[in-house]
């Protein structure tokens, strides 16, 4: 007997184990099964909306679908990127020892510094305070993802 075999009967869907009568069941698992299927990408496409309205507050100082620097480097690409290496950019020391030193803005990473940037990143130039709502991080990630291809 494995760990597995107790589950048995458990892990089958109910329209399985009874037998023809309970109809509304099988429906309820298949409407289920549907709301399932269509939950990830809609909520992406939401995260990806307020994504956008956050990243009002980032466009002063930066481009994210175009390569070209303003205060800030350009973060078209930068889920993935090392720190401080946006082409042309004139980083602070801080940013470019974080990025000599291994640092890479995957989402964990991101989601740290964007929440409190002299934190993760000390001395570093960014003007910006962070953003203390993390749901606001975390679609300004989203779109970051969704403009950069
Ligand atoms: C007042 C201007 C300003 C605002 C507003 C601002 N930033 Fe920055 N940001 C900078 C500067 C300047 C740097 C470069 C920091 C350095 O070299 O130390 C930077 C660096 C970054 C980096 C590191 C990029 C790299 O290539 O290593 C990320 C990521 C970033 N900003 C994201 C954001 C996001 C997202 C927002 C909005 C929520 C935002 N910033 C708001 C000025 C700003």
């Amino acid at each position: 007997m494995n760990r597995w075999s107790k589950l048995g009967d458990i892990g089958r869907p109910q329209c399985l184990r009874r037998g023809r009568g309970s109809s509304y069941v099988k429906y309820l698992f298949v409407g289920a099964t549907m709301v399932l299927a269509l939950l990830p990408p809609v909520v992406r496409a939401q995260d990806i909306e307020g994504g956008k309205a956050v990243f009002k507050k980032c466009a002063a100082c930066h481009n994210a679908d175009t390569e070209a620097n303003k205060v800030g480097p350009s973060l078209k690409g930068v889920v993935g990127r090392t720190a401080g290496t946006a082409l042309g950019y004139s980083y602070s020391k801080a940013m470019k020892d974080m990025g000599a030193a291994g640092l890479v803005w995957d989402e964990p990473n991101l989601m740290e510094y964007l929440a409190n940037p002299k934190a993760k990143v000390p001395a570093n130039k960014m003007g910006f305070p962070g953003l203390k709502n993390p749901d606001d991080v975390k679609n300004v990630i989203a779109y970051l993802k969704s403009v950069s291809g």
